[in-house]
Parts: C-alpha cells; structure tokens; sequence
C-alpha cells in the first residue's frame, strides 16, 4: 500500500508511513484530487478545485510561494500573501484540506534548496519560451511539483491550461519518470474583457489593465482567422503563419513589450512552419509572454 499524507481539515498535515495506519486504509477507498498553487487565489483557481471537488471524493490544496522558480530579479518578495482569505476561498470553492507547507518541509536540506538530490531535468519541453526568458524556472516548478506529489500521493492532480508549458512540462515528468498521478488539464478562466485571470494581474493599475486587455484580443484575432480559413485547400504554410502573427500583432497594445508571440506544436511546442489549412495540423497553441510595465504576463489560446 501507498503512504501518504494523512491530511486533517483546517490546513493541519500528518505524514503516514506505515503500511497498516488505519487513515491509510480509509483513503484507499477514495480519491484524492490535489490542486497545487502559489496562493493569491482567484477564480481561476476556484475553477481547478471546483472540478477536482467533482471528480474526486477529497480534494487538498496546497498554498507555497516556491522561491526555487522565481528567477534572479523576479518577483518572490512582492508576491501577495494572502493566506486567511485564501484558505477561506479555498474551502468555499469545493476544498476539503488547505495544506500552507514550510519551506523546511519542501526542501529538506534547508537552507539549501534545490541539490543533487532533489534536482529533476524538467527535460526538453523546457527550454524554449518560458525556459528561454526565464532560466532555472522549470527546474524549480518540477522540483517542487515532484516533492508535493511524493508527499501527497493524489490519484489526480489539477493544472490550469493558462501556463500551457507549465502543464507540458509537468505532463512529460510524470511521463518520464512514471509518477502515478493523473494530470487534469482545465480550461483558462477569464475575466468579462477576456483577460486571463492571474494572481500577478494584482500589480496592474486601470490603466495597465486596459492595456492588458488587448492580449486575448490579439490571440483572438489570430484564431478566428484560423478558423475562417480552415476549409482552404491550400495556403497556410510559414508566410500565412507569418501574416496572421502580424495581424495579431498589430492588435497588442503597443504599450505591450513583447517577449514572444508565437504558433507551436502542443505535443513538442517547437514553432509551427505550417497550420494547414487543409486539416491536417497537429493541435497547435498561439504562445504570449510580454510586459505591462513591470508587470510580466503569460496568455495562450488553441488554434485549431
Ligand atoms: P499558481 O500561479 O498559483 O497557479 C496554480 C494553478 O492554477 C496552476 O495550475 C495554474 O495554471 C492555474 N491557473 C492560474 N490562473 C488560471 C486561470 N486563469 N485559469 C485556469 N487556471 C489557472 O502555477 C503555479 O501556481 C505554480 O507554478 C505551481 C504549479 C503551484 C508550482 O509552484
């Protein structure tokens, strides 16, 4: 039998280790669907804990601001803290358990973090976009990951589609190094004017969020283009790709500074050379990463 933790309402973790422990017993029987989060919690992930809490019979969320993803010059110190009104949020959107670990509990050898012992390649999936402007990220991400996973034991686990890498790369670690858990994908959640909803859309101002707006009006835009050529029998090679990025483009505030804006591959993210508008495309992605002002945001849409 598995351990795994015995998790008590109110946020309070007890680690099994024995085989006979009769709560390990008792939770066989159920599932445990586990939503991983850094906190400052919106209805974006109401939404992941919403649909662990209807598949499963508990569902655990865990709150930690995991300083091994943040990179050099990033924002780890100002991230919102805001743990009372998150557990609360938590619990009212489906939770059965809010587990807040320390960092001691994360990283065992602390103060060092990340070491050959608990370093894990995120592999190959994580080295263009998010790996390319963000180096190390991913590292921390499946380090992280990979120890709540080993400490929690879920039958599911929930991730939102909004950091689509994220999610691949996760994907491809369970993969690789046959974790047992089920990786839930769940669709990104809006706000009225289509932005998507994230914990660092605290630092924008009114200004900057009309700024921010334009984002999924871009991708929008290069995805209803898709869609009314789809039926095409030809065209849809580099330079259509190239003219529907411009058209995307040129709908982006130009206030935006643009990281990347791109059309990939969802299974290898490598950049698409053709969409084919002839339907014989592989599920493809349109990538954003860009700045409002210091405020860094991530958005992606399926294109076809
Ligand atoms: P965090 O940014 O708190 O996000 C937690 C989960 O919520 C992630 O799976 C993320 O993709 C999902 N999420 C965020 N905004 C969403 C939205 N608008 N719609 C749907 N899902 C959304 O991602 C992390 O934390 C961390 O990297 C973590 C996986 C917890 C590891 O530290």
């Amino acid at each position: 039998m598995r351990a795994r933790i015995n998790f008590l309402g109110e946020g309070r973790v007890l680690t099994s280790t024995s085989s006979t422990d009769s709560n390990c017993e008792d939770q066989k029987q159920k599932t445990l669907g586990f939503v991983p989060t850094m906190g400052a919690l919106h209805e974006g992930h109401a939404s992941l804990i919403e649909a662990a809490a209807t598949e499963c019979d508990e569902v655990l969320v865990s709150i930690f601001v995991n300083p091994t993803q943040f990179v050099e010059g990033e924002d780890f110190e100002r991230y919102p803290r805001t743990l009372e009104a998150d557990r609360e949020f938590a619990y009212s959107s489906g939770a059965s358990s809010v587990w807040t670990p320390s960092v001691e509990e994360i990283y065992p050898d602390y103060p060092a973090l990340i070491t050959p012992a608990n370093r894990i390649d995120p592999g190959s999936l994580a080295r263009c976009w998010e790996g390319k402007f963000r180096p190390g990220h991913f590292e921390g991400v499946v380090a992280v990951v990979k120890r709540l996973f080993d400490l929690i034991q879920p039958d599911r686990a929930y991730f939102g589609e909004k950091d689509f890498q994220q999610l691949r790369v996760i994907q491809d670690m369970v993969k690789h190094l046959g974790v047992p858990v089920e990786i839930i994908a769940c669709p990104t959640k809006r706000d009225k004017g289509g932005l998507a909803l994230s914990s660092r859309n605290r630092y924008l101002d009114a200004e900057e969020l009309k700024i921010a707006q334009s984002i999924p009006s871009a991708l929008r835009t290069a995805c209803e283009t898709v869609k009314l050529r789809r039926n095409e029998k030809s065209g849809g090679g580099e330079k259509d790709i190239n003219i529907l990025l411009d058209l995307a483009k040129a709908r982006l505030d130009e206030r935006i500074r643009l990281d990347y804006l791109s059309i990939v591959d969802e299974e290898n993210l490598e950049v698409l050379t053709r969409l084919g508008f002839d339907g014989r495309t592989p599920p493809a992605r349109i990538l954003f990463a860009g700045h409002v002002n210091d405020t860094r945001l991530i958005d992606n849409m399926s294109v076809l």
